[in-house]
């Protein structure tokens, strides 16, 4: 019997940057994404062959290959625990797949370690609701995958009143149909992790200045969202990516994701809003820039983008409804 889910990556509009607890993978601050459509991660899982797990990627030729041990490490131990949570004893045979580059800022790990909890859950017989799953997938060392297994746009408090809450979701993918044009100028995997990012980050003189203002801005990116105002949530949509960015330069040792090509970008984006087009841009950690827009103007940006210098090609997606199973079989 085998179980195949599929996961989409999400942007963060607020960014989980640092952590409270690395151990137990609590965010030093809460965090909002939309969930994407079309970055996907595929996850097949069956029982294994004799009582040991197994686990492989499909290239992107298309071939089953065995991942780096960095990864599968993080595969077989985060099995072992979903293991352990339900009591079950089943070993797993696992196949996993990306649609998209993989680590170089367009949260491959989020949607990876999501497809991966939802398809383990499923073939041990877990009854998981999305909480449970969030909760879940975020003890796999991917915070931001607590947040890929809800679609639309997703919060996780991760508050101090109550740290290990999972992510729920503010409002359904019909709520606001924003599209995420990705500038991709880098697919070579990043040389700072994002894990190493949120133990640097708490070196940088400015991480409690930034972690001061995050309620207010957080409350400003919500209600902009929940209004479908457009231009609020461009302004601290830009500030908070900013931001994450100037903690990642100033920590000990500095972290510069950006290149120059992704400074060209913010500096197109940043002309057309004030050419009157409904666009704004933000980046995780990595090079690769994500533009936001509306429905209106998509030929435009698009082209515009893919102009850009520095840019290699142009990803085009958009707000996703979550999560699901299908019939096809990575194996
Ligand atoms: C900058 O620890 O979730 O994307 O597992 O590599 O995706 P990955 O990293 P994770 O940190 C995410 C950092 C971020 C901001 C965010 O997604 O909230």
């Amino acid at each position: 019997m085998k179980h195949t889910a599929v996961a989409a990556a999400n942007i963060a509009l607020i960014k989980y940057w640092g952590t409270q607890d690395a151990e137990r993978v609590l965010p030093a601050n809460p965090s909002l994404s939309m969930t994407l459509r079309h970055c996907v991660s595929r996850c097949t899982v069956a029982p294994g062959a004799n009582g040991k797990d197994e686990v492989s990627w499909l290239n992107e030729q298309g071939e089953l290959e065995t991942p780096p041990p960095a990864f599968l490490d993080g595969v077989l131990q985060h099995i072992e625990r979903l293991r352990a949570y339900g009591g079950a004893r089943m070993s797993l045979r696992v196949v996993t797949t990306n649609n998209f580059p993989t680590g170089a800022g367009i949260a491959s790990s989020a949607s990876g370690f999501a497809a991966l909890t939802i398809a383990v859950c499923r073939a041990l017989g877990y009854d998981a609701d999305s909480e449970a799953l969030s909760r879940l997938a975020r003890l796999s060392g991917s915070g931001s995958a607590a947040r890929s297994v809800l679609g639309g746009y997703v919060e996780w408090p991760g508050l101090a009143d109550d740290p290990e809450s999972g992510a729920r979701q503010i409002a359904g993918e019909r709520h606001w149909r924003l599209h995420d044009l990705i500038a991709v100028v880098n697919t070579e995997h990043k040389r700072v992790s994002s894990r190493e990012g949120h133990r640097r980050a708490s070196t940088s003189p400015y991480f409690a200045t930034r972690l001061e203002h995050l309620p207010a801005r957080h409350e400003r990116v919500r209600s902009a969202l929940l209004a479908r105002d457009f231009r609020r949530l461009a302004q601290a949509v830009e500030e908070e990516a900013i931001d994450l960015h100037l903690i990642a330069m100033s920590a000990t040792p500095p972290t510069f994701y950006w290149q120059p090509a992704t400074l060209a970008v913010l500096e197109a984006v940043r002309r057309w809003r004030d050419d009157g087009l409904e666009v704004c841009a933000t980046i995780d950690a990595g090079p690769n820039v994500h533009v936001l827009r509306t429905d209106a103007h998509v030929a435009q940006v698009r082209d515009a983008l893919d102009a850009v210098t520095g840019v290699n090609h142009v990803i085009a997606d958009e707000v996703g409804d979550g999560p699901r199973f299908v019939a096809e079989h990575l194996f």
